[in-house]
């Protein structure tokens, strides 16, 4: 399966709202081993619902990462989600795989909202058609959105190699670290401060992408607000340490209420994803991203699907050197999958 491939060492950066994330790895005969992880946690106004809103500040945090590691690699692989990206599976009307091009070109139009000549897009082939022609998940991305975070990262002095979709590398980390079985259907949940990326796939196949707007900054708001807190103290206690003149049934209730929220959009997706595709039963569920971890969110979502729930753990079945942060890994875990996604693009076959 690893045999000869041309590869270039990529460095895995993921900025969301919350922070800058860095992942690279590096191959080690068949395993992969982790060479620098490292996280730059940003001010609320920098990057705002999956937009770059103050490029010098992400260009200060990607710089202060790169020179505490003293990371060499220059070239970067990133990602992007959120109002400005759609994946949709579409059937395309072409004879031959040599037609297709051609085909997704004259079709793409229709089927997305924003002017062609805003976007980016691009397809992946996921087989014929169920009458004939040939179900392609096509790809659009708005270009101001990539060109801000291309910005970004060449006033760093890096060179954007890559720019995915932060469902595609969360299902890159998925596939390395978990090694589905191509019947396995998973949802892949990726929830971060102010998205939630939600993923479906079957093995390998991608069968349905959707990004909501919710995340951990929805829970910050209303402890805040419902409890009269600063954003601090508010993100203290949604993470679990104390905060004075707080009472614990308090804060339950009030993180209860947004898990609430997350569940009916999740419930809402799945439905959805169901209707479209008929006959395909979710069997299981991983949740990424640093929310994840709020209190009783795994528990509610095995409850209520009657399905097997874990936290993803980007780093299962990579080795971790005794010289890396043991937090890093450990505490800040699921908030560095789609890095992880992003730094095993160093070994696709090009
Ligand atoms: N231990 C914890 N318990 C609960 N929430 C946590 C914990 N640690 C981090 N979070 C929350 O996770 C969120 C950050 O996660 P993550 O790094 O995955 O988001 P992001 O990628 O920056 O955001 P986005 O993708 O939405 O732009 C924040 O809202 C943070 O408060
Ligand atoms: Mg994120």
């Amino acid at each position: 399966m690893f045999g000869k491939k041309k590869s270039k060492p990529l460095v895995g950066l993921d900025i969301g709202s919350s922070g800058v994330k860095a992942v690279e790895l590096r191959r080690k005969g068949d395993d992969y081993e982790l060479l620098n992880v490292d996280l730059e946690n940003l001010g609320q106004d920098v990057v705002v619902d999956g937009d770059i809103m103050d490029a010098t500040a992400v260009k200060d945090a990607i710089d202060s990462i790169f020179r505490r590691n003293k990371i060499k690699t220059r070239e970067v692989a990133t990602s992007v989600s959120g109002h400005s990206v759609i994946v949709k599976r579409i059937t395309v009307s072409a004879a031959s795989e040599a037609e297709l091009h051609n085909a997704v070109e004259y079709e793409a139009p229709q089927h997305i909202t924003f002017d062609i000549a805003d976007v980016y897009h691009d397809y992946h082939v996921l087989g014929p058609g169920p009458t004939g022609g040939y179900d392609v998940m096509l790809v659009v991305v708005k270009q101001d959105k990539v060109l801000r975070y291309r910005n970004a990262i060449t006033t760093a002095q890096m060179n954007p190699a890559v720019v995915d979709i932060d469902a595609f590398a969360l299902q890159n980390a998925y596939e390395a670290n978990y090694e589905p079985s191509a019947d396995q259907m998973t949802a892949l949940l990726n929830i971060g401060a102010s998205i939630m990326n939600i993923h479906i796939v079957r093995g390998s196949v991608p069968l349905f992408t959707r990004d909501v707007p919710v995340g951990g900054n929805q829970y910050t708001d209303t402890l805040q607000k419902e409890l009269d807190l600063s954003f601090e103290d508010a993100e203290k206690l949604k993470k679990g340490q104390e905060v004075p003149n707080v009472s614990l049934e308090a804060k339950a209730a009030h993180i209860r209420s947004v898990s609430d929220i997350l569940l009916l959009e999740i419930q809402k997706t799945f439905d959805f994803f169901r209707q479209t595709a008929s006959g395909e039963n979710i069997q299981g569920i991983y949740v990424a991203g640093g929310t994840a971890k709020i209190e009783g969110l795994v528990d509610l979502l095995k409850e209520d699907f009657g399905i097997p729930v874990e936290i993803f753990d980007p780093f299962r079945r990579i080795t971790v050197p005794n010289n890396i942060v043991p937090e890093m890994v450990r505490e800040q875990g699921p908030r560095m999958t789609v890095a992880v996604g992003l730094a095993l693009r160093s070994f696709d076959e090009s």
